[in-house]
């Protein structure tokens, strides 16, 4: 059932290319550059009228909707909001029947943010699911959605499903752009060309497994690790981190790069790991400076890089080069590196990857 792999959660990382493959299956044609999702077609005038869209989610689904709130705002022009599902629901929040809430959830059965949705339909805000497990609790309480379809996730930590959810996410605002005309026809033919080449280049990310797992080695050692990006890399960091707590155990925190030196650079010495997502973007000059700084204070940086940087390749411990990709789908490749990074670093350390130690697989109380 492992598909001859030791653990689910390696199965599933290397799934990917399938998984978004399916996701994208009859919904990205890029014959004729189009984008088709039914809950845009049935709903275009609720999700078109709105005056903002909330995101609810929780843990690595909260992570794809903060990709998805970039993505939407910068090709709809639709103010977004992420918010905690658990947070949200306590806060007496403004909602309106203006408003459209997405809820993002992999189970389909987290508490904090069925509520969520239950608290938001009372006001009147029209609902959209990104869902994983069909027919599960959520996608029930929406009024529509989109299936992220990948495939059942039994990983306890979530690999496959966040890929998907920023797939179906980038389709969202792909789609929504077109109907709103705020995407010129060449940017849309041009992101859905290569969004159709990432389960690809996925495939080519996956061949530094045995890279990735050697250099883990050298990294078990390590109390704490800091992530660090920027722009659309910054939920990268959040992601590659909260993989790295939850199964090998090793404390680490993702931040904005540009946040370091309010406070975490004063953590960083010669026994810090520092991971940079420093792919070849309009961020690249500022977070090179970053990795500049760190290496002042001797942290050890692992560097996610494009193929062709030859400026980072000398100043970092550790480089792992990308393919290109247009900035906005970066995180479909820069997080699996980081998936990988989590997972050899637990296996080296002995531990159960796909169950980890006071975790479940869908947090059904709050
Ligand atoms: O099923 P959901 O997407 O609603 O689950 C949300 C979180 O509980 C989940 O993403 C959790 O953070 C994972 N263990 C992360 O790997």
């Amino acid at each position: 059932e492992k598909g001859g792999f030791p653990h689910f959660m390696l199965k599933e990382i290397f799934e990917q290319p399938e998984c978004l493959t399916n996701c994208m299956r009859g919904r990205v044609n890029v014959d004729t550059d189009n984008v088709v999702l039914s809950a845009v077609i049935d709903y275009k005038k609720q999700l078109l009228d709105a005056n903002r869209f909330i995101i609810v989610a929780c843990g690595t689904s909260w992570h794809a909707g903060l990709i998805g709130k970039q993505m939407i705002e910068q090709l709809c022009r639709i103010p977004v909001e992420v918010e905690y599902a658990s947070e949200f629901r306590y806060r007496n929040p403004v909602i309106t029947s203006k408003d459209v809430v997405i809820a993002i959830s992999q189970s389909g059965e987290t508490a904090d943010t069925l509520a969520a949705i239950q608290l938001a339909k009372e006001h009147g805000a029209f609902i959209y699911g990104i869902c994983n497990a069909i027919g599960s609790s959520i996608p029930r309480a929406t009024d529509t959605g989109s299936y992220i379809h990948v495939g059942p996730e039994i990983g306890v930590a979530s690999t496959k499903a966040f890929t998907g959810q920023v797939t179906v996410l980038t389709m969202l605002a792909l789609a929504l752009a077109k109907e709103k005309g705020t995407i010129s026809t060449e940017n849309y033919m041009h992101v859905v060309k290569e969004l159709h080449e990432i389960p690809n280049k996925i495939k080519t990310v996956l061949q530094l497994n045995d890279r990735i797992a050697d250099l883990s080695r050298t990294f078990t050692y390590a109390r704490n690790f800091l992530y660090l990006g920027r722009g659309f890399s910054y939920p990268v960091a959040l992601e590659g981190a909260l993989k790295l707590k939850e199964i090998s155990y090793i404390h680490a925190e993702g931040y904005p790069a540009a946040e370091m030196k309010h406070g975490p650079i004063a953590l960083i010495d010669s026994d810090m790991p520092v991971v940079v997502i420093a792919t070849h973007n309009a961020m690249y000059e500022k977070v090179l400076s970053n990795i500049q700084e760190v290496k002042a204070r001797k942290g050890k940086v692992i560097a996610i890089v494009s193929h062709d940087d030859n400026t980072i390749s000398k100043i970092a411990d550790e480089v792992i080069e990308l393919p290109d990709t247009i900035e906005c789908l970066e995180p479909l490749l820069t997080t699996i590196p980081l998936q990988l990074l989590a997972y050899h670093v637990a296996v080296c350390k002995g531990l159960d990857v796909d169950q980890p130690r006071n975790l479940a697989k869908s947090v059904t109380v709050e």
